[in-house]
């Protein structure tokens, strides 16, 4: 490089990161009751409805019917709590600051999923939804040694973004997200997203949501 004058501009004044990718990440403290509560409450859906909804991005698995967020008991109304709260701060972070008072109503759908030894989810994304994410019950008791058992995979959706090849950059194409209970996660229905089968012990037991939203 030159050591021309010229050269000594900071860049961060002139560089903006066009067209953003929005993902939340967000642990919600003290959810260990409430974990509890709906892994029981999601087991015993199985048990009684083992055939589910049937096989939407699931390889195997189980997964309950879409009216998840309908069901009447108190987990489920905090989980929607929760859901709701997750997305009405979103939003309100990505409206650009104009100074107008805006309000919205939240349209979800919901449904669980549990996946075992072998299970996994295929590459999809979530038709005809704005915004969907995923809430974290229970991790199952993966095996370490297999990598990235059970592990939610996040795809640039670019075609072509990895013409960039310079590694380990904020524009690597990748993103890999644990399954810490009591995390939710919020993405545009657009991502496209898969889960890596799940190589271990019991249950790896998840909740989906995707969310609608009309401007009052
Ligand atoms: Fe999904």
């Amino acid at each position: 490089m030159s050591d021309n004058s010229d050269s000594d501009f900071d860049i961060r004044k002139s560089l903006s990161l066009l067209f953003a990718t929005p993902l939340v990440v967000h642990d919600w403290p003290e959810s260990e009751q409430l974990n509890k509560e709906l892994a029981d409450l999601i087991v015993r859906k199985e048990k009684s409805d083992n055939r589910g909804y049937g096989t939407r991005s699931n390889a195997g698995g189980w997964q309950s019917s879409g009216n998840l967020i309908q069901w009447p008991e108190t987990c489920i109304q905090t989980l929607k709590s929760r859901i709701e709260t997750i997305v009405f701060k979103m939003i309100g972070e990505l409206v650009r600051k104009d100074g107008t008072a805006r309000t919205f109503t939240l349209l979800i759908d919901s449904w669980a999923n549990i996946n075992r030894q072998g299970d996994y989810n295929v590459v999809h994304t979530h038709p005809n939804c704005m915004w969907s994410g995923v809430y974290y019950v229970q991790p199952g008791k993966p095996d370490k040694t297999i990598p990235y058992s059970g592990l939610l995979e996040i795809l640039d959706p670019r075609e072509a973004a990895n013409y960039i090849q310079i590694r380990n950059t904020v524009l690597d194409g990748r993103e890999f997200v644990e399954n810490v209970p009591g995390r939710m996660l919020l993405w545009p229905s657009w991502l496209k997203h898969w889960v890596h089968p799940f190589a271990g012990e019991g249950e790896r037991i998840s909740i989906a949501y995707n969310v609608n939203v009309i401007e009052n």
